[in-house]
């Protein structure tokens, strides 16, 4: 194999596939139960003593089309009434904001997710802000994102959200060929994508893309001149391979024949290394799960970097990146249930996943996945023991394959262990061999 300059290995291999998710994600969380939602009742009661920034995360997880590789839970504008959602999102964010437990956190991030929040109103999204604001402890240095499709972020409400002072504009681009923008059912054309992104650049807002790899028909050219046009773009990057999901439109359709598949294992690699080799030459840092950052204070973004310890109060129908501390949770999908179960004053929770201190262990190693170093001293004065005491099978056999260092202040992951961070993952889940 050649050698690759910026991974700086000249072997790459270290498992069969590569892994792109880690273990302990919303679908293994098991469905919620009396005990389990008592016991998440119970815990909000207490003071958050972590001493960790949070993030706030109201979705609307509506969009005016569906994309045919999404698999989040989203439904039709059409099918929406924005209003009496909004109402009902306010009063979910507002259950939460009278706990004990979020009267004594602290946040520095308002992300608006979902799902597509720019299907509303600038002034909708603006309100709905404002209620976060008054209603959440929210730190003196504090940052609001805003997740739009350039379909529905005309310029006009680019400008009002950019006035109000928000920071973040994250847009779903995907790629910038057209041709598999049609195959994969995107609704707006590369350049309306360009002219969003430009328009924002220009008003000093800062714009992170979620770009795909691996995608059925995406030639190595395609992905190259995708990457070379966000790099020129100046944008914050999410790189995500694809993952064909079942019941999405793209499964069918590479069922069918009326797509061809996803390219093998070693093409999805190859993928991720060129962006990986790309980016990191045109001056980026890889972050977190996906991230390319070239804003120095990104990389330390301060929910991301207190894993587990810290949290994501996510709220809205679909949403499930909500954790804090050891519960895990996403709420109800259908819209219509979720405004239904918020209505009668329970908070919408689906799944609701409360981790053992040992599941509390084996999430502290998946930092790892995150390309974030485990503490040792930190792991001791959370669980009394060392990450070699509790996981030496596993430690070793990462050693022995080259993709993690320890020393005697933290393990973490090596330059070969960046491409192979989901599988090491999940030598820390339950049940591995
Ligand atoms: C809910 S979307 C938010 C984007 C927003 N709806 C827009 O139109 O700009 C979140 C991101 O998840 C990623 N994503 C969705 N489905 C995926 C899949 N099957 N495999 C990998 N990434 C996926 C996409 O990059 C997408 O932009």
């Amino acid at each position: 194999m050649a050698k690759n300059a910026e991974i700086g290995e000249t072997k790459t291999d270290a498992y069969g596939t590569r892994e792109n998710w880690p273990p302990y994600t919303y679908r293994d969380y098991p469905y919620i139960k009396p005990e389990t939602y008592k016991s998440f009742m119970e815990f909000l009661t207490t003071e958050n003593t972590s001493g960790r920034l949070m993030e706030l995360q109201p979705w609307i997880s509506v969009c005016d089309s569906k994309c045919a590789f999404c698999y989040f839970p989203t439904t039709a504008t059409s099918k929406v009434k924005i209003e009496p959602y909004l109402e009902l999102l306010k009063k979910e964010l507002g259950m939460y904001a009278k706990t004990k437990y979020v009267k004594t956190s602290m946040f520095d991030e308002i992300v608006l997710g979902g799902g597509t929040p720019s299907v509303l109103e600038a002034e909708q999204m603006i309100d709905l802000i404002d209620f976060c604001k008054a209603n959440f402890n929210i730190n003196k240095e504090y940052f609001i994102k805003v997740t739009g499709s350039s379909k529905t972020l005309a310029l006009p409400k680019i400008d009002k959200l950019a006035k109000y002072g928000v920071y973040q504009m994250d847009m779903g681009a995907q790629t910038f060929d057209d041709k598999l923008r049609k195959n994969l059912c995107l609704p707006d054309s590369a350049i309306d994508v360009e002219k969003a992104i430009r328009h924002a650049r220009k008003l000093d807002l800062c714009v992170c893309v979620d770009l795909m790899y691996n995608l059925p028909g995406q030639t190595m050219e395609s992905w190259i001149s995708t990457l070379k046009k966000a790099i020129e773009l100046d944008v914050e990057i999410d790189a995500y391979s694809l993952h064909v999901d079942p019941g999405t439109m793209l499964e069918k359709m590479i069922k069918t024949g009326v797509s061809p598949p996803t390219g093998d294992t070693e093409y999805e690699k190859q993928m991720y290394l060129t962006a990986y080799n790309m980016l990191t030459s045109a001056g980026y840092k890889a972050v977190g799960h996906d991230r390319y950052s070239r804003v120095e204070w990104h990389m330390r973004e301060n929910c991301l970097n207190g894993w587990p310890w810290g949290g994501i109060l996510t709220t809205g129908a679909g949403c499930f990146m909500g954790y804090l501390q050891k519960f895990s949770y996403s709420n109800l999908e259908n819209i219509n249930d979720y405004m239904a179960t918020v209505k009668s004053g329970k908070l919408p929770i689906s799944r609701l996943s409360e981790s053992t201190n040992e599941d509390m262990m084996r999430r502290t190693m998946t930092r790892l996945y995150l390309r974030l170093p485990v503490s040792k001293a930190e792991f001791m004065q959370k669980f009394g023991s060392t990450p070699e005491k509790v996981f030496p099978k596993q430690l070793q056999k990462l050693k022995d394959k080259g993709l993690i260092e320890i020393n005697d202040k933290e393990v973490r992951i090596t330059k070969l262990g960046e491409i192979w961070k989901g599988n090491i993952a999940w030598e820390f889940a339950p049940n591995q061999t």
